[in-house]
């Protein structure tokens, strides 16, 4: 019998109710809710909504017994006009197949359970957490916002790169990378001199897993003009913050030709029309979270829905500013009393970006022209020689969200720097030979995936919006 009926997901179903009226379907799903003995509420993640079934009555009493939440079930039935204010259409079985039932002893343990839970519970069980309504809708936004940055750069003649995961550099500079290795750690071979041997290793020098796809990336910029890559960076850094994971996901486009003002408007362009997309395609999902975040704070008039603030970002231009006007702002607010000490030739502090995001300018701040002392060894270098065509793209709750800049063109110049921040050149000869073989102006950024996900949905915490967060003292699961 089953194989003439067609199955259908619950979004297929409520997208196209009328059709479905008076047809027999079958739909597979989770129990999210069971009343009076009749009325399942079926969730099968395909969208916030709930497909409401009806149970015929003569449903024998130990069958009953096993519909609980979280069973999974199979549903034959007629789709059919619903009485009830809810929602328009209904399936009334006509034959249902349990699949998966529940361990009752346990269940009172697991976020299954329908109560509200707090969202640091719902991480301890990230495997059961899907199942949620709130990290559902998460999640299907994630899948958009991902699907939508390959069709935007596939519209504007990008071609996606794949960067290693292992490499021998590290690009940013920084010495926070994770080893990679498969010496056996009780017997580690020693040259004569007591170094670790790593040419005895898997592939004969010290690996680790990258930073950024950008040096890569970089070079296929320079046969194909516009590439960008899409994938995990990993960072060692302790740092125990709600914007921070030691394993996120980056996007990364260069482009061969693009000055520092191309850079920043691609990106500004880039950001607003993931934000439309988003509330165009999965409104059903922010109204939810929307109305879940009214809840958190309380009601407070004061607070911007969460859709308010996505309209916001795509409203006025992004402010831009260089880092030195940024400094003489943040020094003339003296009332402030920023805990950390703003002096030109340190790195801004999330305090000092938040006042200028959120209080002075009340837009997304593009900050451009930062000293090179705290910028990486690729950037271009000014004629002031203290500056470099960094650009760091500041949202409000996340702060920094893109960060880029116009790489250094110049052999020299770039070969200079390497020297002067200590990095050993001998493993970026690769990199440095792109500039002598008809070398080109060119730029690019990097967009925090999970940090545009935490922004989107309106989470506080990044580990809210990745399946299974990585950070320091966590890789369960
Ligand atoms: O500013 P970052 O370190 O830049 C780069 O890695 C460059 N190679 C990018 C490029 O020019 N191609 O990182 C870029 C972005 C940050 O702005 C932030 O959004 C995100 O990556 N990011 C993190 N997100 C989550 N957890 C972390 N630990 C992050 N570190 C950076
Ligand atoms: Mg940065």
């Amino acid at each position: 019998m089953n194989d003439r009926i067609e199955k259908y997901s619950i979004k297929e179903l409520l997208d196209k109710e009328k059709i479905f009226l008076n047809k027999t379907v079958l739909v597979e799903g989770w129990i999210r809710s069971f009343r009076n003995f009749i009325f399942i509420s079926l969730n099968d993640g395909s969208t916030i909504k709930n497909l409401q079934i009806i149970l015929s009555k003569n449903l024998k009493k130990n069958f009953l017994k096993k519909i609980t939440i979280g069973t999974s079930i199979q549903v034959i039935g007629i789709i059919t006009q619903s009485i009830g204010k809810k929602q328009n259409i209904e399936l009334q079985s006509i034959k249902i197949t349990i699949y998966g039932g529940v361990d009752s002893k346990n269940f009172q343990k697991s976020i299954l359970q329908p109560k509200q839970h707090s969202l640091e519970t719902l991480r301890k069980q990230a495997h059961l957490r899907f199942r949620t309504s709130i990290f559902s809708s998460i999640m299907r936004i994630r899948h958009h916002i991902a699907f939508f940055i390959h069709k935007y750069f596939h519209e504007h003649g990008f071609f996606y790169i794949n960067t290693p995961i292992i490499t021998t550099s590290n690009s940013e500079g920084s010495g926070e990378m994770f080893q990679v290795t498969t010496m056996d750690l009780k017997n580690i071979p020693y040259d004569i001199k007591g170094n670790i041997d790593y040419t005895k290793d898997f592939f004969k020098c010290q690996t680790y897993l990258s930073v950024s796809g950008q040096l890569e990336a970089e070079t296929a910029s320079l046969a194909l003009g516009k590439v960008y890559t899409f994938g995990p960076a990993f960072r060692a850094e302790n740092s125990n913050t709600s914007r921070h994971l030691s394993e996120f996901w980056m996007i990364e486009p260069e482009m061969a030709f693009y000055h520092l003002e191309e850079n920043m408007n691609l990106a500004e362009d880039f950001l607003k029309s993931i934000i439309q997309y988003i509330i165009d395609f999965c409104i059903d999902d922010l109204s939810f979270l929307n109305e879940h975040i009214k809840k958190w704070n309380n009601n407070r008039k004061k607070e911007s829905s969460l859709l308010e603030k996505l309209k916001f970002i795509f409203k006025y231009p992004f402010k831009r500013i260089s880092y030195t006007e940024a400094i003489n702002i943040l020094q003339k607010e003296k009332k402030k009393n920023f805990f950390y000490p703003v002096l030109w030739g340190i790195d801004l502090q999330s305090e000092h970006e938040q006042y200028l995001v959120n209080e002075y300018f009340q837009s997304p701040v593009i900050i451009f022209d930062y000293p090179s002392c705290i910028k990486a060894f690729y950037m271009r270098i000014n004629e002031d020689k203290k500056t470099v065509r960094a650009m760091d793209i500041l949202f409000p709750e996340i702060g920094e969200i893109i960060g880029g800049s116009q790489r250094e063109e110049r052999y020299d110049m770039l070969l200079n720097r390497i020297k002067d921040t200590k990095i050993d050149e001998s493993k970026l000869w690769w990199y440095l030979d792109t500039r002598r073989f008809g070398s080109v102006p060119h730029s690019g950024f990097g967009l925090g995936f999970d940090r545009l996900v935490q922004f989107i949905t309106g989470m506080k915490n990044i580990r809210d919006v990745i399946p299974f967060p990585r950070t320091p003292n966590n890789a369960e699961f």
